[in-house]
């Protein structure tokens, strides 16, 4: 399976689908790295990589129709099958995301439904919530929404900064994410309605309680 990464910043998420398609644990081909903006690091590491790379940038476009035409000729041109979203921080339009439905993925790092958006460290702390991970999803038209493929749960200890936070999620998001599109690249997991049906993986283990004891 022929897949595309949209990045916006530092890619550490690109880079563990790099990883893993190095270890042929992926089960797809980066064919396409894009970014929308022109001096992200994430491009350096497709680079080095060897995967081609394409800097679309937003404000060279008047709207985002016009973006997203350029976008979609771009994944289009390289046949892509799956378009993986890692740290892409543009909206994308309806329009956009039916063309690519059932063929569009995005990582947040939050257990959705729970705190969609920006900072969701912090708001999570805020909220006093002893669990937080991260989620990859089916994109559909309403931010960070759409059905489950997979989430990861981590602990919310005391004393945690946000940013203690989100150093132990990104740590599970480099391991979630790639599981994600192998799933899908292997046909295990399928959209049905509004859920994801998966098949032949391994239960989680036994519920977690935090604070232990
Ligand atoms: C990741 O934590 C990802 O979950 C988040 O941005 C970060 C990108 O890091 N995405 C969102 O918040 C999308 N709503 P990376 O560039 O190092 O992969």
């Amino acid at each position: 399976m022929k897949i595309a990464v949209l990045i916006s910043g530092r890619g550490t998420n690109l880079q563990s689908l790099i990883d893993a398609a190095a270890a042929e644990e992926l089960g797809a081909e980066i064919a396409l790295v894009v970014s929308n903006v022109p001096d992200a690091p994430g491009l350096e590491r497709a680079a080095k990589a060897g995967i081609p790379t394409e800097t679309i940038d937003h404000r060279d476009f008047e709207g985002r129709e016009p973006f997203e035409e350029a976008l979609h000729s771009a994944l289009s041109g390289r046949s892509i099958e799956l378009v993986c979203l890692a740290g892409f921080m543009r909206l994308l339009t309806g329009g956009f995301v039916g063309k690519w439905r059932d063929r569009l993925i995005n990582i947040h790092p939050s257990i959705l439904p729970a705190f969609k958006g920006l900072h969701t460290h912090e708001r999570a702390i805020e909220a006093g919530v002893r669990f937080s991970g991260c989620t990859v999803h089916f994109v559909t038209p309403e931010m960070d929404d759409g059905p489950i493929i997979a989430q990861a749960a981590v602990p919310v200890l005391q004393g945690d900064t946000p940013g203690d936070l989100a150093a132990r999620i990104l740590a599970e998001e480099h391991k979630l994410y790639p599981l994600a599109v192998r799933l899908i690249a292997e046909g295990r997991a399928k959209v049905a309605g509004n859920k994801v049906e998966i098949s032949g993986t391994a239960e989680a283990p036994s519920p977690v309680v935090n604070p232990a004891g």
